[in-house]
């Protein structure tokens, strides 16, 4: 097989906060072990990433830290490369937008697109905040999504329907700094001619129908709807500079400079290997395989305006595959980083090895659909699959050897059916492995391996080389023989998911070299001679305890918790007693309680309130048991019709975010239900 060109981007994150586990399960894991396995089947792979460092949010961050976007970008720079350093993502280059490489890079394709006519100035209606004198665009406006109804909507886009949007078609907008009113004024601004390109992209889609369903149904339903032509300059002071006349104090939106991130960014890694041309050899050649990780989020921006800025260029290839994935919840409720529910990754790190990490999320990515992260679930991956399959495997057949047959492998006998099975194993886990992760199947392609493993184990079991030992000495060497090559193959196939505790196993082993040079095409085939020495054991993988695991849940919960407490600016305003006595609580009693299907935190209750029963959905951080709810009494604000994410609740109970999760407020002793509360 011909040596293939793979350009690796993974989307760049914001330099605006430290990393979450979020991040990792979509863009960054799956990447890595892609990445790391092209590499060992002998591609020539290039990983590239970076901070995409401009954006509202940053300018946001910075002022209200009181200091310069620079020093955000930088600290959140270094902190994040930290993180991805010491989890072992193999990025070849690591850059940040706000570098001049990449500004010249986005301007030189910027004038591009205007001198071939993809660019024009129009005259547009802005918002601009009369207290803070400054124009409102994208983060800097909020308001509710003229397309779902949703508060919290921005002006760039509605978190809770996707739609992407423009700050002048909020309802009811206002400034995300002062709360004000926005007035409308008038600016001009370069717009991308998008509506012009839908046929061509849509013929481009058309020649990928392998490609997932997440992005095929998104782009479908842009084209339904008509591409728009967009504005892609802003009045901002931070970003790339409009590269023209009379653009002064304008700069590119972020999101046209972010994906051109990926050039600069080869770009940097060129000029670092000595050969600044390099760069080209991956984006100007049609032979090069582009492929982006990224999040659902992105999908827009990576299948319909990057490939839109490259075709409009002219020069640059497009993306080959573009596997999207979906989101991961934690603890059964969607990730937040305002409300503190999140595992950080520093975090993570200074409590726990980053392989048992690596492996959860791998095993568990959201490829098709949303999956969640629970504590729970990491210790049962790490206890029970990589400990006791996985490392129970490795750990005894070198233990064997080194207990009874002086640590060197001993020779294999005559080979019997079961054996001949084992040698199957050895001869095909690499290419199973491999068959998954060509198609960016990481949960596959573990299973495959884990599977392998449990073989391993059950030869191991069968075979009872303990008895053989004193009963038949050769076929006990046969065993063993055939085992340690299975632990061989194992450990070169775990390399891409587990690249800290693969060379350990290497060196256990006795082998020299980095497991990463071996060519995945001789996993199975190159094998131990007779007589091989096995290096120094230890254990592979610790089990993780329970009081470990409920450490983390309770922090979490914690600071989920003291997020939620109210800080001085967050201070309800004063009302009156009378606007209190418009609320009519009541005592209830739980009949029924379920979960809604899929959402770990919304239960369904049925409460009595004496002479009716009330339909209420509550919002509870999940751990809520609905069992043990019927028969408990609770307080209920009657007269308030209410949507919960979208259900009709026909009331609200009230509740208390605990330091362990949600709690019930009840009367502390019984009164009949529907009784008053005053
Ligand atoms: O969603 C995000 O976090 C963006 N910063 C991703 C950018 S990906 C690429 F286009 F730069
Ligand atoms: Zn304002």
């Amino acid at each position: 097989m011909s040596r293939r060109r793979i350009l690796v981007t993974s989307a760049l994150p914001y330099a605006n906060g430290p990393l979450h586990l979020g991040h990792l399960a979509g863009a960054y894991i799956p990447a890595d072990i892609y990445v790391r396995y092209q590499r060992m089947k002998g591609h020539d792979v290039l990983f590239i990433c970076g901070t995409d460092e401009h954006g509202v949010p940053i300018t946001l961050t910075a002022e209200k830290e009181g200091v310069s976007p620079r020093e955000i970008v930088d600290r959140y720079h270094r902190n994040i490369r930290d993180s991805f350093e010491r989890l072992g993502i193999s990025f070849d280059n690591f850059s940040g937008t706000a570098r001049p490489i990449h500004h010249k890079t986005s301007q030189d394709i910027f004038l591009r697109l205007h001198e071939k006519g993809y660019l024009e100035e129009r005259e547009v209606t802005q918002l601009e905040c009369p207290k803070c004198k400054r124009a409102l665009p994208d983060r800097f406006v909020e308001g509710f999504c003229p397309n779902c109804g949703a508060d919290g909507a921005r002006g760039d886009q509605c978190d809770t329907c996707g739609k992407w949007l423009e700050p002048s078609v909020l309802i009811e907008p206002r400034c995300k700094i002062c709360g004000t009113t926005p007035a409308a004024a008038k600016t001009r601004h370069w717009f991308f001619k998008l509506k012009s390109m839908q046929p061509r992209l849509e013929e481009w889609i058309a020649e990928h129908p392998h490609w997932k369903d997440n992005v095929r149904n998104f782009c479908r339903g842009w084209f339904k709807a008509g591409l728009e032509d967009r504005p892609i300059t802003r009045d901002i002071p931070w970003g790339v500079p409009v590269p023209l006349p009379g653009a002064e104090g304008k700069v590119l939106y972020v999101w046209f400079d972010a994906p051109i991130g990926y050039i600069s960014s080869t770009r940097e890694w060129a000029e670092q290997q000595g050969d600044p041309d390099r760069w080209r050899d991956y984006w100007l050649d049609s032979r090069t395989e582009m492929v982006h990780f990224i999040g659902k989020d992105n999908i827009v921006f990576h299948a319909i305006v990057f490939p839109a800025t490259l075709m409009a260029h002219g020069d640059f290839i497009l993306a080959s595959e573009i596997p999207a994935n979906e989101f991961l919840n934690l603890e059964g409720r969607q990730l937040s980083t305002s409300r503190h529910w999140a595992v950080w990754v520093q975090d993570y790190l200074d409590d726990f090895a980053p392989d048992p990490l690596r492996y959860a999320l791998a095993r568990n990515a959201p490829e098709t659909r949303d999956t969640d992260f629970t504590w729970k679930d990491f210790q049962a991956r790490n206890n029970n699959e990589l400990a006791d399959i996985l490392g129970n495997f490795i750990n005894r057949s070198l233990s064997f050897v080194h207990r009874f047959f002086n640590g060197k492998i001993p020779a294999p006998g005559d080979l019997g059916e079961v054996d001949q099975r084992m040698v199957k194993i050895i001869e095909d886990t690499g290419a199973r492995v491999g068959k998954h992760l060509e198609v960016f199947a990481v949960r596959d392609a573990l299973r495959e391996l884990l599977a392998s493993a449990k073989e391993g184990n059950r030869y191991f079991d069968e075979k009872q080389p303990w008895a053989t030992r004193k009963t038949d000495l050769a076929d006990c060497g046969t065993t063993l023989n055939l085992s340690l090559q299975l632990v061989r193959v194992l450990t070169a196939t775990m390399q891409p998911f587990l690249p800290f505790s693969a060379p350990r196993a290497w060196s256990m082993l006795g082998l020299e070299g980095n497991v990463a040079g071996v060519p995945w095409d001789e996993i199975g085939r190159e094998l131990f001679p007779a007589g091989h020495a096995l290096g120094e054991i230890g254990i592979l993988f610790s089990k993780i305890e329970d009081e470990a695991i409920e450490e983390q849940v309770r922090k979490l919960r914690q600071a989920s918790a003291q997020a939620q407490l109210p800080t001085d600016e967050k201070q309800a305003p004063e009302i009156t007693i009378d606007e209190f006595a418009q609320f009519d609580l009541k005592v209830g009693e739980i009949a029924a309680a379920d979960v809604i299907e899929g959402r770990k935190d919304l239960l369904r209750l049925s409460v009595n309130l004496g002479t009716r029963t009330a339909e209420i959905i509550a919002r509870t951080s999940g751990n809520a048991s609905p069992d043990a709810l019927p028969g408990r009494q609770v307080v209920v604000v009657a007269n308030v019709g209410a949507e919960i994410e979208g259900l009709p609740s026909d009331g609200l109970v009230l509740t208390i975010d605990g330091p362990d999760g949600t709690v019930f407020v009840e009367p502390d002793s019984g009164v009949a239900n529907g009784t008053g509360i005053k």
